[in-house]
């Protein structure tokens, strides 16, 4: 089986927990910028990272998307609210429709750093935004951002891959049992 990671990445968040999943895919194994990531027919299955942009998969890795049909396939990305948040939900959930002609065998969020420039600005032009304002709980959330992606979040990267390909590897084996 040929796997790949297929990753966009604007700021390197989405990048370092990409390295993870990478690590833990079986060889022949292959990690590309979304820029130069191949034909998905090249592979049997597909790990794509994406970061959040306005509670869906950034522009690029919707790109991709488009050409994934039929493919069993892991969804990995990050973003500044918090994973388990109803908005991180949402997000999640934006992805999987988008990828919905595929097999999506599994799937990870966690947060990442939002970039310093973005924070400016949200500072200075959001200050009255009743849905996103610069709240103190706003704030709280985006320095706890800060130290995402940690090592925590790349192991538990890696153990929801590993899962995902377990339960791949056993579908295989049941439907390959009911052919003999
Ligand atoms: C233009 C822009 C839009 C964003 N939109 C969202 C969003 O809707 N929800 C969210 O939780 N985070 C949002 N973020 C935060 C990023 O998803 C987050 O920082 C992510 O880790 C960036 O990943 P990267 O370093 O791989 O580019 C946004 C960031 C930018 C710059």
């Amino acid at each position: 089986m040929k796997s790949m990671v297929v990753c966009s990445s604007r700021t390197g968040n989405t990048l370092k927990v990409a390295q993870a999943v990478y690590e833990v895919l079986p060889l022949p194994r292959a990690l590309y910028p979304v820029d130069d990531a191949p034909d998905p027919d090249a592979c049997d299955f597909i790990a794509l990272g994406f970061w959040v942009d306005k509670g869906t998969a950034d522009e690029k890795a919707r790109r991709y998307l488009e050409k994934l049909k039929g493919k069993p396939i892991f969804l990995f990305g990050t973003l500044g609210a918090y994973p388990g948040s109803e908005h991180g939900k949402k997000c999640m959930e934006n992805v999987k429709a988008l990828a919905a002609d595929n097999q999506i065998l599994g799937t990870f969020l966690c947060q990442g750093r939002v970039d310093p420039e973005m924070i400016k600005w949200m500072e200075e032009n959001l200050q009255d935004d009743p849905h996103h304002g610069m709240t103190p709980e706003r704030r709280a959330r985006l320095r706890e951002a800060e130290r995402h992606p940690n090592a925590d979040d790349l192991a538990a990267a890696g153990n929801r891959l590993k899962e995902t390909l377990n339960k791949m590897k056993k579908k295989r084996q049941g439907s390959h049992a009911q052919n003999d």
